[in-house]
């Protein structure tokens, strides 16, 4: 595509875009076909991609890393190999074997997208971007995702990877998250516009550069296979982009939770079907709030699931969710028998690293030894 005939999108008013879109998606998924990663959820090349696979892939990947996502996805699928399947399962048993992969409202949205597909739409996932939008758990991003990888609909597919790639690509100097726009605009100028294109591939290959070459820190400009249409490694300036506002500072929440035991059984809490680790299992806690101290004894004591003597823990557990970090201590206590607490319910002790404990609970276990 020559310069002279092509009509700039007006959100990339400022910037070059005369590079010709086919060098570049050629010269990509030339690599691609060398150096792609091998993934479970991928097709070989020429096959056609099991959409089921790759909708459960996406909304594994939204916020999770492929290295953790591998394990989870081979489960899933040999626990539910279709979407059939899927939606026959108890939304328990989903959300249980999820725990680990946080952010758990999208693990209730697959299996409620599982069952529309199922029950209204015969098993067949829509082909088109905005059908798969209107799905639940499935955004703009996802649904361009699935559309071009699934179905071979040339959709401009960014992620977080591609974002980089093509903010260094261009030299998009706006910030995020109102650089996104100019983004999208940029990428679309690069994506293969007829299925013939492969703009499945296009978009899994900016993803692996993303994640292999064109790296957060020192993007490996030397292996890169667009490193001649690269305006940042031209200037040499690659770490700039994309453009952040610096990183505001997450707060601290302090908390005690409560470990109570009877004759070798665990109170669990099951957390309120709204808001953070929604309906997922949890010990039971002090309100997580922000604050510089933990909860002094008369406070604590009465968020306790029982009135009696507690042993409190020396030692600070850790976790870090998207707005704050929370820091736990244990107040560990046994009872002479069980009681009722409202949400709340008995596990074997032996049984607790089944029941599905969200990492932030899992990693206060061993404060109880
Ligand atoms: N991240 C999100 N989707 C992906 C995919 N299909 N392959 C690799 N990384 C991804
Ligand atoms: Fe990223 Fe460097 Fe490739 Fe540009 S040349 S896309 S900065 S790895």
């Amino acid at each position: 595509m020559h310069d002279a005939t092509y009509n700039k999108p007006a959100a990339l008013k400022g910037y070059s875009v005369k590079n010709a879109t086919t060098d570049i998606s050629n010269d990509l998924l030339d690599w691609y076909d060398r150096e792609r990663r091998s993934l479970p959820w991928r097709a070989e090349p020429g096959q056609r991609a099991d959409p089921y696979r790759v909708w459960l892939s996406e909304i594994m990947l939204q916020q999770t890393t492929v290295a953790t996502v591998k394990a989870y996805f081979v489960k899933f699928l040999k626990l539910w190999p279709t979407v059939e399947a899927l939606a026959q399962a108890p939304q328990e048993q989903v959300l249980k074997e999820w725990a680990g992969l946080g952010y758990y409202a999208r693990a209730r949205n697959l299996h409620k997208c599982a069952r529309v597909v199922t029950g209204e739409l015969g098993g067949q996932f829509p082909q088109s971007e905005d059908g798969l939008r209107a799905l639940p758990g499935i955004g703009d991003y996802t649904a361009a995702a699935i559309a071009a990888i699934a179905f071979g609909v040339p959709a401009v597919v960014v992620d977080g990877n591609i974002e980089r790639v093509v903010s260094r690509l261009f030299r998009i100097n706006d910030m995020l998250p109102q650089a996104k726009k100019p983004i999208k605009a940029a990428a679309a100028t690069i994506t293969p516009t007829e299925r013939s294109g492969r703009p499945g591939d296009f978009a899994q290959a900016m993803m692996d550069l993303g994640a292999g070459v064109c790296t957060p820190r020192k993007p490996k400009c030397s292996q890169c296979p667009l490193a001649a249409h690269c305006k940042a490694a031209t200037f040499g300036d690659m770490e700039r982009y994309p453009v952040r506002k610096p990183k505001t500072v997450k707060p601290t929440r302090r908390a005690i939770s409560f470990w109570l035991t009877h004759n070798s059984h665990i109170l669990l809490e099951r957390r309120a079907d709204k808001g953070l680790l929604g309906g997922m299992p949890g010990l039971f806690s002090t309100p997580w709030v922000e604050r510089t101290e933990f909860p002094g004894a008369g406070e604590w004591a009465d968020a306790a699931p029982h009135q009696g003597e507690w042993r409190l823990g020396e030692t600070i557990a850790k976790h870090t969710f998207t707005h704050f970090h929370l820091e736990t201590r244990l107040a560990v206590a046994a009872v002479p028998a069980r009681l009722n607490v409202e949400n709340g319910f008995w596990v074997p002790l032996a049984d607790l690293a089944d029941v599905g404990l969200p990492t932030v609970f899992k990693k206060m276990l061993p404060l109880a030894r």
